[in-house]
Order: structure tokens, then C-alpha cells, then sequence
């Protein structure tokens, strides 16, 4: 079997297809390698003292765990210094990073979930790392105010998931790709070209705990899925619900399915509960470009002019059938 690695997948990608620059593939060499970092911090777990809380808290409130904080120092450390960057921001960060001034800086604006789905980490399920990349307009100072491009703009899209297997899934907006990392050779490696999306599923994803939170078009929708062959919709669904969005949205990427995390009760006055910038438009992008739909129940996410690093918005993406139904019935 001919192995296609990362490298020599981007390198064809820039000489082939000319989709890439020389920048963009360091930078997306660079944040695989930050990747593989985190997956051996994550790998050796109590051994080397990396679970349970940082102690501190981060720009939305939220406990960190240690190894929120490691991931987000690993991505920072990788990316400073390579030239390719304007400045980086995350999910962990309130403001952007700059890059020191003893680096070259270069035209890419950075943003990463460092590591999402962080309440798996201590019970050993699937957590991942997921980023977005956009073009610094020019002449413009890397503040925060330059990140707030909306999602179309982005040039680039990915996550890895740590999981049974380490694997990295790419957008540059030709389609989606997934590696899968050889621990041995410590290389990833092309192991699905162009995944697409069925259009049709079976299988849902959402917090149901917030039922009572809901507006009425999710609602209607999850009780047309609960009613099964006995509703409307006249067959069964099954329900999926990982608790980290790299793996639900993964599933959905791999075998169809609908993945929602609405705008509800509870959520509303921030907006939602999933951060605009580094969770719903990489995944919206990925979504789209492997033929899925992704929309706020009343927006395409990727149009969505951002006012704010970390805003928050309701989620809805997969299959693109279902996808189309859910919005369809908030905008009845
Ligand atoms: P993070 O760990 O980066 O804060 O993200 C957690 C997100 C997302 O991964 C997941 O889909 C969702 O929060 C889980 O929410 P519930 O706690 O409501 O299940
Ligand atoms: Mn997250
Ligand atoms: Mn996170």
C-alpha cells in the first residue's frame, strides 16, 4: 500500500492543486506536531501527574483542567516561532498572543480549542484539539479585532481526536481528509481521502438533560425523533451524545448524523453555549466541505459576522437532510 504522510499530502497539495502556500503548509505542519504533543501528554494521564483541575479559572468562567492549560502552552510554544503567524488566539486566552518581536511574524491569524471536551479527560473518554485559520487583512494590527472575520473566510480548518487512535482531520477548503497517526514513525498518515456525509441519518446527538431549556422547534423536531416508527417521521433514530464535541462531530463525519447544541433557555442571554471562533466555524467548515449542513436553526454558522473573540452560538450541523428539517421549523 502506498502511504501518503501528511507532508507529502500538502506538499502535492501546493504543487498540484496551488490551494496552499508555503506558510499555510508550515502552519499546518506546525500545529500537527503540537498535536502529537498533547496526544503523548494525554497518553501518559496519571503516570506523569497530567489529570485532574489547573486550580484556575479561564475568560469564560470555566474550571481549567491541567491539561487545558498544557495544551494551550504546547500550540502557543510550537506556533511562536516559525514566521508563518500574525497572532494566535484561544479558547484558554482572553486576549490574542501576539508573537514576541524577536520572530518573524507572518500572515496567518491562528485560533484553537485547545482541548475540547475536557470533562472527558479524567475518565479516559475521547477528548481532541480543534483549529481555525484565517488571513490577517493587511496593514491591520493582529488585535482582536482582526479575528473577527466571518467563518467562509477561513483558510483553513481541523481537529485532531484522542482517541483509541490519534487522528487529524483537514479542510483547506478542497474537500476533507483524515490522518491517522503512526505512533511509531510519529508521522500522520492519509488514511481517508474526500469523506463525505451521508445525507440522511438515523442517529442524533444532544444534551437531553436540557429538554426543558429548549424552544419549541427543537423540541417538536426531538419529539418527532423520539416518536420513532409510532411518529411522524416513521422510523426509528438512535441517540449518541459524547460530551466532546471532536467526537460527536467526528462520528457524524465518519457514519451521518445530527448534532445539536441549540440555543435554549439557560444559554440565551450568552448567546449559546458553544464559542463561535474555534468550536462551531472550523466544524461548520468541516461539515460543509464534506457535503453536511451547519446552521444556528436560523443562520448559516460560516456567514455569521463575529462581534466578539469568544461569542458564543447555538450549533446545529450533519446531515444535511436533517440539518435542513430542524432549521426549517425555526424559520416556520
Ligand atoms: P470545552 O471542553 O472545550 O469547554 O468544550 C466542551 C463542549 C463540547 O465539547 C461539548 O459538545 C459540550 O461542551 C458538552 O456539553 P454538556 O456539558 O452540556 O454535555
Ligand atoms: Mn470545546
Ligand atoms: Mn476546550
Amino acid at each position: 500500500m502506498r502511504r501518503i504522510s501528511l507532508s507529502r499530502f500538502l506538499i502535492e497539495e501546493q504543487r498540484n492543486k496551488n490551494v496552499i502556500s508555503s506558510d499555510l503548509r508550515l502552519l499546518i505542519e506546525v500545529v500537527a506536531r503540537a498535536c502529537k504533543s498533547i496526544s503523548i501528554a494525554i497518553g501518559k494521564g496519571a503516570l506523569a501527574d497530567v489529570l485532574g483541575g489547573a486550580g484556575s479559572d479561564n475568560v469564560q468562567g470555566e474550571a481549567q483542567k491541567k491539561l487545558d492549560v498544557i495544551s494551550n502552552e504546547i500550540l502557543l510554544e510550537a506556533n511562536e516561532w516559525g514566521g508563518h503567524l500574525a497572532a494566535m488566539a484561544s479558547e484558554e486566552m482572553e486576549l490574542p498572543h501576539a508573537i514576541p518581536n524577536r520572530y518573524p511574524k507572518g500572515e496567518y491569524l491562528l485560533l484553537f480549542d485547545p482541548l475540547d471536551g475536557s470533562s472527558n479527560i479524567d475518565v479516559n473518554v475521547s477528548v481532541g484539539t480543534i483549529f481555525s485559520v484565517l488571513q490577517c487583512p493587511e496593514g491591520i494590527t493582529p488585535d482582536a479585532q482582526a479575528f473577527l472575520q466571518a467563518g467562509r473566510r477561513q483558510v483553513c480548518a481541523g481537529y485532531a481526536v484522542y482517541g483509541p487512535t490519534t487522528l487529524l482531520v483537514l479542510t483547506l477548503g478542497d474537500g476533507v481528509n483524515i490522518f491517522t497517526l503512526d505512533r511509531e514513525l510519529g508521522s500522520f498518515v492519509l488514511t481517508q481521502a474526500d469523506v463525505k456525509i451521508p445525507a440522511d441519518t438515523r442517529e442524533f446527538a444532544i444534551n437531553a438533560s436540557n429538554a426543558r431549556y429548549w424552544e419549541p422547534p427543537v423540541k417538536r423536531y426531538i419529539d418527532e425523533l423520539l416518536a420513532g416508527k409510532d411518529g411522524p417521521r416513521g422510523v426509528d433514530f438512535n441517540m449518541r451524545w459524547v460530551a466532546s464535541m471532536v467526537a460527536d462531530v467526528h462520528r457524524i463525519l465518519c457514519r451521518g448524523g445530527i448534532f445539536l447544541y441549540p440555543l435554549d433557555s439557560k444559554t440565551r442571554a450568552q448567546g449559546g453555549k458553544l464559542r463561535l471562533m474555534y468550536e462551531a466555524n472550523p466544524m461548520a467548515f468541516i461539515i460543509e466541505q464534506a457535503g453536511g449542513g451547519a446552521t444556528t436553526g436560523r443562520t448559516r454558522i460560516l456567514d455569521i459576522q463575529p462581534e466578539k473573540l469568544h461569542q458564543r452560538v447555538p450549533v446545529i450541523l450533519g446531515s444535511r437532510n436533517e440539518v435542513e428539517r430542524v432549521t426549517a421549523y425555526h424559520c416556520a
